[in-house]
């Protein structure tokens, strides 16, 4: 579905504010995943999850920063994303049901640091967004 000029807005202008904080932010969404939903840690075996870890910063700025490219390609998400939707299918297999996981836990940390930007338009633009961007990562899977 595409996304209106208002989602847009509602998506870039969270995203501006994210930016320049996307490990802090990124890593308090790995670890309300892992707090939250013990059972995605598996995917994780070899990386330390305790609370403060490096390790979850660093991979929550990653997932982050993906996402904030894919701001930059909203109307081609499939494009942008092609080479991270062959690495979370081919080669982690990640479950396509986590990805629901995340998603909730990323909108948790948007709702918590930008309540002001978080109105209910901004909360249901950033949901289509992020459940475009899984649709994306979890299409190769066959
Ligand atoms: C919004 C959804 C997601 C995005 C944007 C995303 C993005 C990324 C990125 C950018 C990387 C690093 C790739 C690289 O180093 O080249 C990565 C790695 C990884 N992702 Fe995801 N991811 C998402 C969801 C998930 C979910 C739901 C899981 C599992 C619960 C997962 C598991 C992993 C694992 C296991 C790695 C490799 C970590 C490592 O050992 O270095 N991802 N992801």
């Amino acid at each position: 579905m595409p996304f209106s000029g208002q989602e847009k807005q509602d998506i870039t202008n969270i995203w501006g504010k994210v930016a320049g904080n996307a490990d802090n932010l990124g890593g308090e969404a790995m670890e309300r995943l892992f707090r939250c939903y013990p059972q995605t840690k598996t995917y994780f075996s070899k990386m330390n999850l305790e609370h403060g870890s490096p390790a979850v910063k660093a991979q929550g700025g990653k997932v982050l920063k993906a996402v904030g490219l894919a701001t930059q390609h909203i109307d081609n998400l499939s494009g942008a994303l092609s080479a991270l939707s062959d690495l979370h299918a081919h080669n982690l297999r990640v479950d396509p049901g986590n990805f629901g996981l995340l998603n909730q836990c990323i909108l948790v940390v948007l709702a918590v640091h930008f309540p002001e930007d978080f109105t209910p338009c901004a909360h249901a633009a950033w949901d289509k967004f992020l459940a475009s961007i899984s649709a994306c990562l979890t299409s190769k899977y066959r």
